[in-house]
């Protein structure tokens, strides 16, 4: 392995030179001879020739090795993922061998823990094996995943092996989406969902079994529901769980489920070999397509699978990927290239799934969800530059940012693994042999411990369960996180001076949201914007609601220019959404916009959604009309602690820590001299810049959140200071002594 990673780095410098050549020269480029002949087909001069829709061409399979000739095989429909027949598939799994004995397992325990390769079925198969043996007669089979992605798409899965509708007997449900009906058996659900369930009903009496999947995960939800279903158990004996892992962490989750036994479905998968950069990576978006077009180029057939860490990054890499192939002319074989992410529509997402025709190659490019919650055939190559975007908790901002960061010696096992589910694969880790060793953490520490925990405090707390220090967590989140959650829900009037829930918080509860959205909802009703704050919310889901092709910017600006509001972008969203409705929810007029359709058609759902939660706890549906300022009045309600003050010298400060910020040049407020504003989110690129900005008076923000903002005392300050004499009050219980520390330290800037 050593040998070959000081190589790897060379022949990428190659490839470069190759690339270049080739770009000049198409006709001289022959790398012919370990395929076959691609002028002697015509069909093979069909290239990626559009990345969301390329097209399957049939007919060429010399030059495929004989053993790996099966997974791709030439005389299957489009669309067909192999040739075996679906029983066949099934079959073929390795837990297939072990289904009678794992019903018996469970059926003899409440609980089981079940440990298996990730592709080894456990997901598909066991809920179809408990349906068949009869569970579902008593109540569902419900299945958690901590992705939604993976929930539908596993469901979609399950329901074709089934044969039934999706939504009908196999459903599922995430976020803002049911997919369920009343003849449902099997139900996926992302775990947050079954966590909302649960506040509903502690019995979940609808379930006769519980599979908590892919627990390794151990994402907060997970942890969560490990803790309220241990207890849910005591009083359902007719309750089954079944807690699953990829990973061999199973005898600490037996240890907690008080020594639950552990199935282990033996795996079947075949080496890798691990090959290292020789060298640091210095710009590994770079260094991991440059080594996807040597793999295309110079190896074997078989598809890769390369791992990036978000949208942007994904579809940048499919752009550049698509230029290098066209610039290497028609000589090569085609490179299908698959992006996989969840804000990617399901039929763009199941199209990975589809297996290449032959000649030709696919490239996965995915997020870690094709670490284990996703499992596609075929992969014999591995590109993994060893990051991940991880949600953490920033105490300095005080709030989740998604961040970059190395992953784990047991993420980039679990990665590597993927390569060789088929046959013997490589896996090209963009990294030293030296870092894997001394720089990457050996496990991932669980969600629980590095994330914010108000949604889940509030949760908690409207089950009913005050004493969160002595909750029967696994690892319990260090203290001073519960504590920063308790102080923010208390910031929010979610919480009275005991730390017991109020009014305010039960209602927030209710809203699948974070607190401070869902208080900004609450908080409409009461001034009379509901109905607008509704569609903000909505609209804020979104990850993007514009579009700004590169060749069209300044259009596509002027286009947007024409909805922005004088005071930000919250209003701007308002706008775009009135306008969509009033042109009866039209395509054309969102293309017409540059405005995403898809977006606007989910911000539509979610609103729809909204609604629903609305009427069902009777909150009343209030339009403020043109007075506009409530709206932003709402969002201070919520937003307080994202206030940012205009700073003499340039951009912004955040109130609470003073930190530089900046407007983004495509907010509504960018030129304009808006003194105090609120943000939604900030997004760190060269600056941290504020992501949907709207202008506020700061005694807003007094009003919203009169225990964590304080008026300064008068006496020492000049007239025109009084009107800005809004301060932070970080510790409900700091004396005035500290106070005046604070102020001080603040005052110095002016
Ligand atoms: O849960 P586990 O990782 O053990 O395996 P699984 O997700 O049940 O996957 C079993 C098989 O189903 C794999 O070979 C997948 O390729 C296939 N599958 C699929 O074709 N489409 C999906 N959406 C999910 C799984
Ligand atoms: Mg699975």
């Amino acid at each position: 392995a050593a040998m070959s990673g000081a190589t790897l780095a060379r022949e990428r410098k190659d490839l470069r030179q190759q690339e270049a050549e080739a770009a000049e020269q198409e006709s001289k480029v022959d790398l012919s001879s370990q395929w076959h002949d691609p002028m002697a087909n015509p069909d093979s001069r069909q290239f990626a020739s559009d990345l969301r829709n390329s097209k399957n061409n049939a007919g060429k399979s010399e030059g495929v090795p004989e053993w790996r000739r099966a997974v791709a095989s030439k005389d299957q429909p489009l669309g067909k993922r192999t040739s075996m027949s679906m029983k066949e598939q099934k079959e073929s799994l390795p837990v297939f061998a072990f289904k009678d004995q794992l019903i018996k397992a469970i059926k003899g325990n409440q609980i089981l823990i079940v440990v298996g390769e990730t592709g080894s079925g456990k997901t598909t198969q066991l809920t179809q094996y408990l349906d068949e043996a009869g569970f579902s007669n008593d109540g569902m089979i419900g299945c958690t995943q901590p992705r939604r992605v993976a929930a539908m798409s596993v469901a979609k899965r399950v329901a074709e092996e089934v044969g039934c509708e999706l939504g009908r007997e196999v459903g599922y449900t995430i976020r803002f989406e049911d997919k369920t009906s009343p003849s449902t058996r099997i139900k996926y659900m992302t775990d947050g969902m079954l966590e909302r369930e649960i506040l509903i009903d502690p019995d979940v009496r609808r379930y006769s079994v519980i599979m908590l999947d892919e627990a390794h995960e151990r994402t907060i939800s997970t942890d969560v529901l490990f803790a309220l279903l241990k207890k849910t158990l005591k009083r359902r004996p007719d309750l089954k769980i079944i807690v699953t892992s990829a990973t061999l962490d199973a005898d600490k989750f037996s240890e907690y489920f008080n020594q639950c036994p552990i199935f282990t479905i033996p795996g079947r998968t075949f080496p890798v070999e691990i090959l290292y950069s020789r060298e640091p990576e210095s710009d590994y978006l770079d260094a991991a397509l440059v080594t996807i077009m040597q793999i295309h180029l110079t190896e074997p057939s078989g598809d890769i699978l390369l791992f990036l860490t978000g949208q942007e990054e994904i579809d940048t890499s499919c752009e550049i990927l698509y230029e290098r192939m066209k610039a290497l002319g028609p000589n090569v074989p085609e490179l299908i290239i698959c992006p996989i992410y969840s804000s990617l529509p399901t039929e763009v997402q199941s199209r990975v799934f589809d297996p290449a025709p032959p000649g030709a190659r696919k490239v996965v490019i995915a997020t870690n969800i094709a670490e284990t919650s996703i499992t596609i055939d075929g992969i014999y190559y591995v590109v993994d530059p060893g990051f991940v975007k991880q949600n953490s908790y920033d105490p300095k901002l005080g709030m989740d940012s998604l961040i970059v960061v190395p992953i784990s010696q047991a993420q980039a096992n679990q990665r590597a693994g993927r390569a060789g589910r088929t046959g013997p694969g490589k896996c090209f880790r963009l990294y030293t042999e030296a870092a894997y060793n001394s720089e990457l953490l050996p496990t991932t520490p669980p969600e629980i411990q590095r994330q914010n925990l108000s949604h889940v405090i509030l949760m908690l707390k409207a089950m009913g369960i005050n004493d969160l220090l002595h909750f029967d967590f696994m690892d319990p989140p260090p203290t001073n996180t519960m504590l920063e959650a308790l102080e923010t829900l208390y910031a929010l009037s979610a919480l009275d001076d005991e730390g017991l829930l109020t009014r305010l918080g039960r209602k927030m509860a209710d809203f699948p949201m974070e607190p401070a959205m869902a208080k900004v909802l609450i908080y409409s009703v009461d001034i009379g914007c509901s109905d607008e704050i509704m569609t903000i919310v909505a609209m804020m889901n979104m990850p993007t609601i514009f579009y700004r092709p590169k060749e069209k910017q300044t259009l596509a600006d002027q286009k947007k220019a024409k909805f922005h509001d004088p005071h930000g972008d919250h209003l701007t969203f308002l706008n775009v959404y009135n306008g969509w409705k009033q042109s009866g929810y039209s395509s054309p007029w969102c293309f017409e916009n540059f405005i995403q359709f898809r977006s606007m058609k989910r911000s539509k759902d979610v609103r729809d959604q909204l609604l629903k939660i609305f009427q069902r706890y009777r909150h009343p549906i209030i339009s403020c009309g043109r007075d506009t300022q409530k709206v932003r009045q709402a969002l201070c309600s919520g937003f307080f602690r994202n206030a940012a003050r205009k700073d003499p010298q340039e951009g912004y400060k955040t109130l609470v820590e003073g930190t530089p910020v900046y407007l983004h040049p495509s907010s509504a407020l960018f030129g304009k001299q808006a003194e105090w504003v609120i943000y939604s989110t900030l997004v760190l690129t060269v600056k941290e810049y504020m992501h949907c900005t709207t202008s506020i008076e700061p005694k807003w923000l007094v009003d919203a959140a009169p225990t964590f903002f304080k008026v300064a005392p008068t006496d020492k300050l000049s007239k025109r200071k009084k009107a800005e004499r809004i301060q932070p009050l970080y510790n409900k219980f700091a004396t005035e002594d500290d106070w005046r520390l604070s102020a001080q330290r603040r005052g110095g800037r002016g």
